[in-house]
């Protein structure tokens, strides 16, 4: 993307629970700190989630994907509410475009911030960023439930760089209910999201990148994801080492020494599990942005979902939301306003009484407060 434009389109979902609470702070920080760029944005919403689809029993239409697709970008607070069964809407929406626009790459950096408690002390400033392929793995969607032991299940699958076609018939003795869920990663999943890992981590100034991985187990699954990731960075970027962890003693490692690690290169399930661990460690999932990045239409969401618990409480932190945003200014070039947002995240932060956080920071600022504060400090 190039910075020339002033004018950019955005599709946004607000979705479901806090996710219009957290995208209306973002909006209005992102359009500010842009402004002083010359340049503004045409939202472009849609109001798909759990209230749409229980008034309209319409999740996605295809004639909405493929006027997204038309946008110069894409915003997404939240998908998921108790009221719907899990699943339906979250792999319906969320990972419908994902997969759609083939979003391959989930980028989640997790950063400390000033002022923000952690419930392990840090020793130094957590900047750490993990790398999650973000369209295979056990998130194929493939998969099925049987009653009475036999099954026969569809494999079709399309996806940007490929076809699956086939079946799996399964017949368990004696005859019982039993599930299940096929996962693939392939060589051309793989390599690309390795690839990405290494640019992220030259970009970082780091010749570093950590393939999170539990080929102990799995060795078919994650094994070839590993093989497939060390060679590619050993053919592609001799000037980056690549180190192996395997997940669970990773969890271990980060909870004893959050800022331990640089580039995590995760596949898809492990990558949504230890973006939340990191999102803890750096003080909340309110700090948790994030960005689904493809070669087409990219979207930025924080890493946090719905929050049931706490939508229409004001006590959601915006930050997270906040931050998404000023990834999506950066992926659209408009580095200054986004690193103008951060600045103003960071300043607030270190300049705010107690009382001036986020309630997830220990404070007492609403919502709307929180992204109050933030635009003020805006240069
Ligand atoms: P969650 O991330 O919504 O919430 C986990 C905990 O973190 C809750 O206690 C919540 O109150 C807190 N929390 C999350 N974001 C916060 C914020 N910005 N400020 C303050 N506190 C915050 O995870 P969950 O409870 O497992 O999921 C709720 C729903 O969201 C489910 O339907 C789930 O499928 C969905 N979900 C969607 C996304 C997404 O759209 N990207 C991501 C995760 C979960
Ligand atoms: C996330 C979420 C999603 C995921 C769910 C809602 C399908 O947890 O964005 O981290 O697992 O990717
Ligand atoms: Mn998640």
């Amino acid at each position: 993307m190039n910075g020339t434009k002033k004018n950019y389109s955005v599709a946004v979902v607000a979705g479901d629970g806090i996710g219009p609470e957290v995208i209306a702070e973002a909006k209005k920080v992102a359009e500010a700190a842009a402004s002083s760029e010359g340049a503004s944005f045409e939202w472009v919403e849609y109001p798909f989630g759990a209230a749409h689809y229980l008034k309209t029993n319409e999740i996605l239409p295809e004639s909405a994907l493929v006027e997204m697709g038309e946008t110069d970008v894409m915003l997404l607070g939240a998908i998921g509410d108790p009221a719907v069964k899990p699943g339906i809407l979250e792999r319906g929406i969320l990972l419908t475009l994902r997969f759609f626009f083939d979003q391959y790459v989930n980028l989640r950096p997790a950063m400390s911030l000033p002022n923000v408690p952690t419930p392990v002390p840090l020793t130094e400033r957590m900047d750490s960023v993990v790398v999650r392929e973000n369209t295979e793995d056990l998130y194929m969607g493939l998969g099925g439930v049987t009653q009475d032991g036999s099954c026969d299940l569809d494999m079709t699958l399309e996806r940007g760089g490929y076809s699956l076609r086939g079946r799996l018939q399964l017949a368990m003795t004696p005859g019982m209910p039993f599930a299940a869920q096929v996962a693939l990663n392939t060589k051309y999943g793989a390599s690309r999201i390795a690839r990405y890992a290494c640019e992220t981590a030259k970009k970082r100034g780091e010749s570093r990148v950590t393939i999170v991985t539990k080929a102990n187990a799995a060795p078919a699954l994650y094994g070839f994801f590993e093989q497939v990731a060390k060679e590619t960075i050993e053919a592609e970027y001799p000037q980056i080492e690549w180190d192996l962890a395997n997940v669970d003693a990773l969890c271990y490692h980060l909870v004893r020494k959050p800022t331990a690690y640089g580039v995590l290169l995760c596949p898809n399930l492990f990558g949504d599990i230890v973006s939340d661990l990191q999102a803890a460690l750096a003080g909340g999932l309110g700090t948790a942005a994030g960005g689904n990045i493809g070669d087409g239409l990219s979207m930025f969401e924080p890493v946090h979902g719905s929050a049931p618990d706490i939508a229409g409480t004001g006590r959601a932190n915006p930050i997270a939301a906040i931050l998404s945003g000023a990834l999506m200014l950066r992926h659209l070039g408009l580095d200054a306003s986004a690193a103008k947002v951060e600045g103003a995240v960071s300043k607030y932060l270190a300049q705010t009484t107690k009382s001036g956080l986020p309630h997830e920071f220990g404070g007492e600022a609403s919502c709307t407060e929180v992204g109050d504060f933030v635009l003020r400090h805006l240069d």
